[in-house]
């Protein structure tokens, strides 16, 4: 059977309308496929998507780009950071966490999670300052917060930077404020699987005019707001948004509040089923959490509960079985790139907690243990009706030994 009959029972993503197609076909129709300056806008969806989605985070700034790594990259060299400086990043991640930092020239170090929220154990994080420390990247994975109040903490008394990596945590609250605007900048991905998408895509917020400036240079060729474009002040490159996605995001923007709303719904059902299961526990929203994105939906099985059955088997046994699962992100420090100790030219990577034995899953206890025993659903899963996933807890109940 193909596989989009076999999920028939499950919400199909993304989601769009005619609103969406007029949103388009206005861009085409306009001729304004580029968005301009800030001081000589050519399409107007840019500059609106950056004012709607500011406010929609609570944020004074957004700066759209091209995705959520560039957008990773452009923070931290818009906050200073580079060559052989090293930046704090959780273990359990895609990719990109890190490798934004590699690209800025800095070095990642892995920070390992907690075993309940599978977010940086932020107790951990000042264990792993050196000298050389300065930023951490909080990965608000799922959409689950860290405790960035503790954070925020750690980074004030030890002058870091923190950008916080809200991939995942569109419309995440914890404490009373959105995720995004705790650290000195917060980055968002607009990426096809996301919550919020336009296939590609990504955004920086902040709340520092200065800081604002210098990230917009950055992703427009070192430009300046309102100055002759081919005056280019700083080192920049183009990190820039079409127009297309701005306004395919402005759409989907306005649909956002509701699927956000039934997504969290969702999710407190959803989890209370299944925490009934034994042998299987999900991700527990950081406390303090009000609101989470819910990229993801993991969920963390006792193989002895499910007679020793392999997590390879068990995600597949669902898939087979019509219920959309997939594996999660292996950590960071078990990926090959980050088990040789190659990646740039001429950056001292002798800190590095990976590499080598340093990668061994026994320097990251927690991450590993989780990772061998966690699978994901994704986010589409909890805009589907109740019935559908009953039919998951009845599906993994029936796999109990
Ligand atoms: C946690 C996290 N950070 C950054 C990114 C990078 O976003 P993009 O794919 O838009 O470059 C992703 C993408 O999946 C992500 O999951």
């Amino acid at each position: 059977m193909v596989k989009k009959e076999r999920e028939k029972n499950f919400q199909e993503w993304p989601i769009f309308d005619e609103n969406d197609i007029e949103a388009m076909s206005n861009v085409v129709k306009s001729g304004k496929w580029w968005a301009g300056s800030p001081g000589d806008h050519s399409g107007e969806n840019i500059w609106k998507f950056q004012e709607e989605f500011a406010s929609f985070q609570e944020a004074k700034h957004c700066i759209a780009v091209a995705n959520g790594t560039v957008a990773i990259e452009a923070a931290l060299l818009a906050l200073g950071i580079g060559l052989g400086d090293e930046v704090i990043v959780s273990d359990f991640t895609f990719v990109a966490s890190a490798s934004a930092v590699v690209a800025a020239n800095a070095v990642p170090i892995f920070c390992d999670i907690n075993p309940e929220t599978f977010v940086m154990d932020v107790d951990q994080v000042e264990g792993l300052i050196t000298k050389r420390t300065k930023a951490i990247i909080p990965v608000h994975l799922g959409g689950n917060p860290v405790e960035m109040d503790k954070l925020v903490d750690i980074a004030q008394k030890n002058n870091l930077k923190i950008v916080e990596d809200s991939a995942h945590a569109q419309g995440s609250r914890y404490k009373g404020k959105r995720a995004g605007n705790w650290g000195n900048a917060g980055t968002f991905s607009f990426q096809a699987s996301k919550v919020l998408t336009s296939g590609e895509g990504g955004a920086i917020i902040c709340n520092d005019d200065e800081l604002a400036d210098k990230i917009y240079s950055i992703i427009d060729c070192g430009r300046k707001k309102n100055h002759f474009s081919y005056a280019h002040f700083v080192y920049g490159t183009n990190y820039r948004m079409s127009e297309f996605l701005g306004a395919l995001l402005r759409s989907q923007l306005k649909k956002f509040p509701k699927q956000h709303k039934v997504r969290n719904e969702t999710a407190t059902y959803f989890s209370e089923r299944l925490n009934k299961i034994e042998g299987i526990t999900t991700m527990k929203p950081t406390p303090g959490t009000t609101e989470l994105g819910w990229y993801i939906f993991p969920i963390v099985f006792r193989p002895e509960k499910f007679g020793g059955i392999s997590k390879e088997k068990f995600f597949k046994l669902l898939n087979q079985n019509g219920i959309p699962t997939d594996n999660c992100y292996p950590p960071l420090h078990s990926l090959r790139c980050f088990k040789e100790i190659k990646l740039r030219k001429g950056i001292d990577y002798s800190n590095a907690n990976w590499g080598d034995l340093k990668s061994n899953n026994k320097n990251f206890p927690i991450v590993s243990d989780i990772y061998s025993r966690c699978i994901e659903f994704p986010q589409r899963i909890l805009l589907s009706e109740k019935k559908a996933l009953d039919k998951v807890f009845d599906f993994i109940s029936s796999l109990k030994k």
